[in-house]
């Protein structure tokens, strides 16, 4: 996996030394390279330490020394870096190098590299509100978003360097890279461009009180990542979610709906509405499935807690789904297990009517609730298995889409 980074003159750039160390971290191969404007606001040796590998500015393009170790297959830099890189980011993105890419041109190493390369490019524009907001530079950002080659990620609303409080903001590093993943797994295809996929995320609460409830410790991180996996492939989402800790708040989908729910009843009540619209469902919600008879409206002192709690089943969210989903409607279970995941999960797979479902381990290190992996075995009502091995949530997400759209693809090919 080989990711080329292109950096030009914006002062979050010092954010992108972040997203640079971590792929680097995970063992993706990063090559950097720099226009004069960015060297201003961070040096080179950062991002040479940072990637592991000497940065390309212009002063090697002019030079014309390839990057070959193979001196005798000369090439020009611009093109052998263009036809290294599987995936090429620009972040951050100034109004300048936009304006300069959406007319097609060409006058340093960076855009050189960009028209003499085919893989897709995913912008990360960063800049003043004002600056942003220009009908030039706005007209100049939609041109470019509608050649299939570019992908955008952000820019976020915040306050900026420059104090001003509004649109310009880089996207988060994690946000990023997640987005560089993805663009990795797909070589850039929106293979679910055109469809509406509802995903539940997290867990439930039932207050005895208002401070004491039934729950589990899922936090919403798998069902976030099927909500970013399934944008970055042309999706349009909604999620219904349990309560999310802060920073996961910050990775709900923009663009897209995230709907906020507490109880088992609010998330059934916010999946039914959102039905209709859906073509495909994924509950990856952990719902509690029990409640208690009564809760109190008040705090309970310690010594009037229950001793015994009396408690009623809640609804069955996604058998409440299948049974009321229009023809063609694909509905996915998660089922999270311990011990044996593969009988219980063809079991409920059954119980419940759905087209597949996610069977995954909650007692193994390194997967399940709260982690950032996870492992598993997809099973669809025709009987197909995939073992998915250990990996993080979002390359989870991304194999669950494969297997749907392979089956999609097998289904149409059945019909006549
Ligand atoms: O029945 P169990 O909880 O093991 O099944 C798991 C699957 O069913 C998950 O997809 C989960 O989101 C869904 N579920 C539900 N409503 C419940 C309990 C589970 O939709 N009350």
């Amino acid at each position: 996996m080989r990711v080329l980074i292109g950096i030009t003159g914006g002062v979050a750039a010092y954010k992108v030394c972040e997203v640079v160390s971590t792929l680097a971290k995970s063992g993706v191969a990063v090559r950097v390279l720099m226009t004069d404007q960015a060297q201003h606001f961070v040096s080179a040796v950062t991002f040479a330490a940072l990637s592991r590998h000497p940065v390309y500015t212009d002063a090697d393009f002019w030079s014309a020394r390839s990057d070959h170790s193979d001196h005798s297959v000369y090439k020009p830099l611009h093109i052998a870096l263009g036809e290294w890189a599987d995936v090429f980011i620009i972040a951050p993105l100034t109004a300048n190098t936009l304006g300069k890419l959406a007319h097609g041109l060409a006058d340093n190493l960076l855009t050189n590299t960009v028209l003499a390369s085919v893989c897709p490019v995913l912008l990360a524009p960063a800049m003043n509100t004002d600056m942003w907001q220009q009908a030039t530079v706005q007209r100049n950002w939609q041109m470019l978003l509608q050649d299939a080659r570019y992908h955008a990620v952000g820019p976020g609303a915040g306050r900026l360097a420059c104090d001003r409080v509004g649109p310009g903001r880089l996207a988060e590093p994690v946000t990023v890279v997640a987005h560089i993943t993805s663009l990795l797994h797909t070589s850039g295809r929106r293979d679910l461009a055109g469809k509406h996929i509802l995903i539940s995320a997290g867990s439930t609460r039932e207050y005895l009180d208002p401070v004491r409830f039934i729950g589990n410790p899922a936090t919403g991180r798998m069902g976030l990542a099927l909500a970013a996996a399934a944008q970055h492939r042309g999706a349009q989402v909604t999620v219904v979610h349990g309560p999310l800790a802060l920073e996961l708040e910050a990775t709900l989908p923009v663009g897209g709906r995230a709907i906020a729910t507490t109880t088992a009843a609010e998330m059934e009540q916010a999946m039914l509405t959102c039905l209709a619209e859906a073509d495909w469902v994924i509950m990856a919600a952990a719902v509690a499935d029990v409640r208690p008879v009564d809760t109190a409206p008040h705090k309970l002192p310690k010594k009037d807690l229950p001793s015994q709690l009396p408690l009623d089943t809640v609804p069955d969210i996604v058998a409440q789904l299948t049974a009321r989903r229009a023809p063609g409607q694909c509905i996915v279970g998660f089922a999270a297990q311990t011990g044996e995941i593969v009988a219980p999960a063809l079991d409920k797979l059954k119980r419940k009517q759905l087209d597949a479902i996610v069977a995954n381990p909650i007692d193994k290190p390194g997967s399940g609730f709260g982690s950032s992996n996870n492992e598993a075995v997809i099973l669809s009502a025709d009987g197909r298995q995939r073992q998915v091995v250990h990996g993080s949530k979002l390359a989870l997400a991304h194999q669950l889409y494969d297997f749907l759209l392979e089956d999609f693809l097998l289904v149409s090919e059945r019909q006549p």
